[in-house]
This record gives C-alpha cells, sequence and structure tokens, in this order.
C-alpha cells in the first residue's frame, strides 16, 4: 500500500537480532534458564496470540472489548478534544478501533501512533485501520516501546491518549512496570491521560485455563520461541522434547508459563557456538503474567507520576480498564 497517510519506523533490525542472541544467551546459561516473554512476538507468534485472543479460556481480550463496547465515549471524553493517540503493544489494534471511532465522533482527525516488535502485524493492521477510517493518519513504531516512546510527535494543541492495554503491564515484574510507565509518564506533558489495561486476581479455577488451553494454543505459542531460536539462530531444540506449563505463584500473584524438558538432553545453537545441557524435569521460564488489585493499580499510579482518575469493569469484574492523568 502506498498511502501518505502512513509512516512507519524500523528501530535498527540489526539491533534487535543482536539482542535476541545476547538475550538467548544469557537466559540459556544462568540458573533458572529463562527467556524473555517478548520474543514470542515473531510474524507466526503474533499470530497465535491473536489465535488465544480467540479461546473461549482466554478472557482478557473479551473483558476489554466488552469495556470499549460499553464506554468508549466516557473514557475517550476524559481528555479534552483534539487528541492524538499513541499505543504500546498495539498487536492488531483490533479493540482500539472502539476507541479511534469514539474519538473520530469528537474531533474532525486524528493521529494514531502504535509502537509494536512484530513488523508485519504493524503494517497489516495500519493498513486495514488507514483502509476503513479516511480521517486517520498513521506513524507506526517496529521495536522495543522505548525506541517508540522517544520518537512520538504530538500536534499544536493536542492532548495526548497513550493505550498500554491487554494486560500488556501484566508481562513486566513490578520493577520493570515502575520503570516502564516512568517511561511512558517521561514522553507525556502535564494533562495527558494513559488508559492502562490490567488483569485483575482471580481464582485459580479461571486463570490456569486461560493460559493452558485444552486446545494446546497457548502450548504452541510457548513452544514457538524454542522453534525462532531454531530458525533464526540455528538451534536444535526437538520441539518433542518439551511440555508447555503454566502455574499460579500465589506469593507473586502471577501466573508463570514455562518449557518443561521431558528428558535429559543437550541443545546446541549455531549462531551462538553453545551448547546447553538440560535435565528431566528442568524448566525454561518464558512468562510472568502478573495479576492485580485496585490499591496495586493505585499505588503504580502515584509511583510512576499519574493521578488515578477513572476505572471501568466488565461485568464479571474480571479485567479493569483504568485511566490515568499525567500530573
Ligand atoms: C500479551 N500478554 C498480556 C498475554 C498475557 O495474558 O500475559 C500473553 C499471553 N501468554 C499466554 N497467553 C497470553
Amino acid at each position: 500500500m502506498n498511502d501518505s497517510r502512513l509512516v512507519i519506523h524500523h528501530s535498527t533490525r540489526q539491533a534487535y537480532q543482536d539482542s535476541f542472541a545476547k538475550d538467548v544467551r544469557t537466559g540459556l546459561t544462568v540458573q533458572p534458564k529463562t527467556l524473555p516473554p517478548k520474543y514470542f512476538y515473531d510474524a507466526l507468534g503474533s499470530q497465535l496470540f491473536e489465535a488465544i485472543c480467540l479461546l473461549p479460556e482466554y478472557y482478557p481480550t473479551r473483558a476489554e472489548a466488552e469495556i470499549f463496547h460499553r464506554h468508549a465515549a466516557e473514557i475517550v471524553s476524559q481528555l479534552p478534544a483534539p487528541v492524538g493517540v499513541v499505543e504500546l503493544g498495539s498487536g492488531s489494534s483490533v479493540k482500539t478501533r472502539l476507541l479511534i471511532e469514539a474519538i473520530l465522533a469528537n474531533q474532525p482527525e486524528l493521529h494514531y501512533q502504535p509502537m509494536d516488535i512484530s513488523a508485519s502485524i504493524l503494517q497489516h493492521s495500519a493498513e486495514k485501520l488507514l483502509g476503513d477510517y479516511d480521517r486517520l493518519r498513521i506513524t507506526g513504531h517496529v521495536g522495543d516501546y522505548t525506541c517508540g516512546l522517544d520518537s512520538i510527535v504530538r500536534r499544536e494543541g493536542e492532548h495526548l491518549l497513550a493505550l498500554f492495554l491487554g494486560s500488556n503491564v501484566g508481562n513486566y515484574t513490578p520493577e520493570e512496570s515502575r520503570a516502564l510507565l516512568k517511561s511512558i509518564r517521561s514522553a507525556l506533558r502535564p494533562g495527558d491521560g494513559l488508559l492502562l489495561g490490567a488483569d485483575l486476581k482471580k481464582s485459580p479455577d479461571v486463570l490456569i485455563p486461560a493460559y493452558s488451553d485444552p486446545l494446546g494454543v497457548t502450548a504452541v505459542f510457548n513452544l514457538n520461541v524454542l522453534a525462532r531460536i531454531n530458525r533464526e539462530l540455528g538451534g536444535t531444540f526437538d520441539l518433542k522434547n518439551f511440555q508447555h506449563r503454566a502455574v499460579f505463584n500465589e506469593d507473586a500473584g502471577r501466573i508463570e508459563m514455562h518449557l518443561v524438558s521431558r528428558v535429559a538432553q543437550t541443545v546446541n545453537i549455531r549462531a551462538l557456538d553453545l551448547r546447553v545441557e538440560f535435565q528431566t524435569g528442568e524448566t525454561i521460564h518464558t512468562e510472568n503474567s502478573y495479576k492485580y488489585d485496585l490499591p496495586q493499580l493505585a499505588t503504580l499510579a502515584e509511583a510512576t507520576g499519574f493521578q488515578p482518575v477513572n476505572t471501568w469493569f466488565d461485568d464479571e469484574r474480571r479485567f479493569s480498564c483504568n485511566f490515568w492523568l499525567a500530573t
């Protein structure tokens, strides 16, 4: 598509490839072994995540969409028009459409700045959005949020609404999420807003099936990070020898995803000139998904330069959308 309303910036691909190699080496040579969850999202992993969002057991996407269907107009009216939108981890931008439509009902045009780690999903969703909304302009940023936050632009007289949706905040440790929210705050001005989608604490009877679905989609999503190491770094992971496991860590208030080695085995990673030994039952910790309560969210807002203003819930109060004002 050649549309003058679309610009996509790529953070340098080589730097990103180098950090994948470096992070894989670090993660697989420490005890316990670990891999950062951001590497799930290559082109295939991003599509697998979209499939997860369709699973009946994975409630967060539907719960958040329910909130937007019901409250989009009220949510966007928290800031005076004109508003520009920045989104961290935009993915398919499906739910964001509801907010875009609500904003376009209040102002003649909208500048939307999505950031995502997957170039393919960002390009595809931007083209679809532009096809559907002729009063939209998009500047996309492919890469880590930090690069995208540095290049945010605003028009004269515009307030920015930053979106950090889908419980993406849950994939960061408490220290990391404080640091990330502070950097979001630094990219904003007093009077701008942040809409934070945060999953709420609930029974493991609901949480475990959401992260260990009977169809096995989450298992494939998790295993894809090993397939990615094979594809991009010349790894020899035999995926049949690893099993997906999701556990609820009550003390930490988080779901953890692991890949468990079914046998004692050695894996080689050619690009790293690395041999990795696994014991039977040894795990690679691949993701945390923290679940919040309202006092924790209020503390997080205050610690990072925001004032919590309003919260909306789905009918079953499984999920929260929080509007915070930059102070
Ligand atoms: C993207 N992120 C918020 C999802 C979550 O719920 O933590 C990733 C995910 N992992 C397994 N299922 C979904």
